[in-house]
């Protein structure tokens, strides 16, 4: 069974990530959502928050499992049997970066590599933080987030405190 892991900080998961874990689904037998449970970011929602609220977005995606995880990405991987990481590039911007990334892994575990998907052209311009910045700011993005990640949202940054 060839099994990859998606990662990132996921807060909140948004259809730009759904649409790259989807595509992976195809490629893989399983597909691992790895949710970093502490990295350098200031989270909106806790690490439990952001595997609860991905659970409920990806639950229609049989071979999708949701995970927490800390310490080094590759560590993850090999402890779950992972052949790859799965990254999506939805930018040049993005490239420095995921290559940066890329050849770190590959110096601490040759033996697993990254695979990249091209972000699809409706979600090039998704990012967390402009789905946190508009929803705080009362608008509620529509198209590029789930109904359950709406519903979050919501509750977060409009229920009476
Ligand atoms: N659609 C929509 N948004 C996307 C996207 C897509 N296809 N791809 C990336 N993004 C967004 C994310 O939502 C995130 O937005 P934000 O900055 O507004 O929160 C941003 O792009 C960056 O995402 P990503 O590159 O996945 O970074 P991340 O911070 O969410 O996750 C980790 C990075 C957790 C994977 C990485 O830090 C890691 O592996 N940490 C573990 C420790 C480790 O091993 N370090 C060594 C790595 S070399």
């Amino acid at each position: 069974m060839k099994i990859a892991v998606y990662a990132g900080t996921f807060d909140p998961i948004t259809l730009g990530h759904i649409d790259i874990l989807r595509r992976a689904c195809r490629l893989f037998d399983k597909l691992i959502l790895a949710v970093a449970e502490d990295n350098y970011k200031q989270t909106l929602f806790t690490a439990a928050e952001r595997c609860e609220i991905a659970q409920q977005a990806v639950a229609e995606l049989p071979n999708v499992e949701v995970k927490p995880f800390d310490g080094l990405l590759v560590d993850f991987c090999r402890r779950e049997g992972a052949v790859a990481i799965i990254r999506g590039l939805r930018a040049l911007s993005d490239f420095e970066k995921e290559f940066q990334m890329a050849q770190m892994n590959k110096n601490v575990a040759p033996e697993m590599d990254s695979v990249f998907l091209m972000t699809s052209p409706e979600y090039q311009f998704v990012s967390s933080s402009i789905v946190k910045n508009f929803s705080e700011l009362g608008q509620i993005p529509d198209g590029i987030i789930s109904p359950c990640v709406a519903e979050a949202l919501l509750q977060k940054f409009h229920t009476a405190k």
